[in-house]
């Protein structure tokens, strides 16, 4: 149990600072400015990730789920209409002007009875243990620092059932043997030298999900503007019964959950 935070819910009056209460949040200036102009400058590209990233978790009638990150509120009505009048779509994310955005659309849609919007800062997250069927995030991880990433993915195992799934679209990072496009090494340059310009970074995901403790059912690589972008399924516990239900089911070992 972590009930540590006080997220306000759907209309969020402050937001508390409680991983670094000495600073002023920087990142949450960043979305709360640009939020309503997000879609202008970031949609265009990365809604067909994000929605790959969707399709790959299949999201099902009554499930339960939350979306860290959730931005303009995309993900949410489509979630929202896949989980169903018995099932549950929690966001929270770090901005208010995003939570405002996103709240619109939901309502726009009319699937607010089933969307519970929390505006916090991740990590911890603001749930009890075993909570959520599916965890999800798209273009989020990456923005953490690489030593606050296992923290936030010990968080997302905490709170999903034993067999839950986690889904993420992320920035990744060139593998080894294949060269970095000029925009690949532009973009890693901005971000290390003008951070508050280009706030995140590729990341290796797959490797970071393994070492968290999670097996991968699905990872997939595309291309945005000659980047690499990774589209991942990580299942969390219940490997063995898992393996079990191959062999119930009949089928060879390999399928895919
Ligand atoms: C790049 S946007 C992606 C939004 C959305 N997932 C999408 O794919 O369009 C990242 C989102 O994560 C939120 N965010 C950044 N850092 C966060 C944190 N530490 N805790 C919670 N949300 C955070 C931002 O406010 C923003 O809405």
């Amino acid at each position: 149990m972590n009930d540590n935070r006080d997220c306000s819910e759907q209309k969020p009056a402050t937001v508390e600072q409680v991983s670094h209460p000495a600073k002023p949040n920087l990142t949450q200036a960043f979305y709360d400015r640009i939020s309503h102009v997000y879609d202008l400058i970031a949609d265009g590209g990365e809604h067909e990730a994000r929605e790959r990233g969707l399709r790959q978790l299949a999201v099902q009638p009554g499930e339960s789920v939350l979306e860290i990150g959730y931005g303009t509120g995309h993900s949410l009505v489509q979630l929202a209409q896949a989980v169903g009048p018995s099932g549950q779509v929690t966001g929270v994310d770090l901005s208010s002007g995003m939570h405002d955005v996103a709240s619109k659309r939901v309502s726009e849609a009319n699937l607010q009875s089933r969307v519970r919007l929390l505006v916090g800062e991740v990590p911890p997250l603001p749930f009890s243990d075993d909570q959520f069927d599916v965890v999800t995030m798209s273009f989020t991880l990456e923005l953490f620092p690489l030593n606050v990433i296992p923290e936030v993915l010990h968080e997302c195992r905490r709170v999903l059932r034993p067999g839950g799934r986690l889904g993420i679209v992320s920035m990744a990072k060139v593998p080894d043997d294949e060269t970095e496009s000029l925009l690949e090494k532009t973009y890693v340059w901005m971000h290390q030298h003008f951070p508050h310009i280009v706030d995140c970074q590729p990341i290796p995901l797959e490797q970071l999900l393994t070492e968290a403790g999670f097996t991968l059912s699905v990872h997939e690589r595309i291309s945005l503007f000659t980047m690499p972008v990774a589209v991942v399924v990580a299942r969390w516990g219940s490997i063995a019964g898992c393996r079990l239900v191959y062999r119930w089911s009949g089928q060879s070992a390999g399928s895919s959950w």
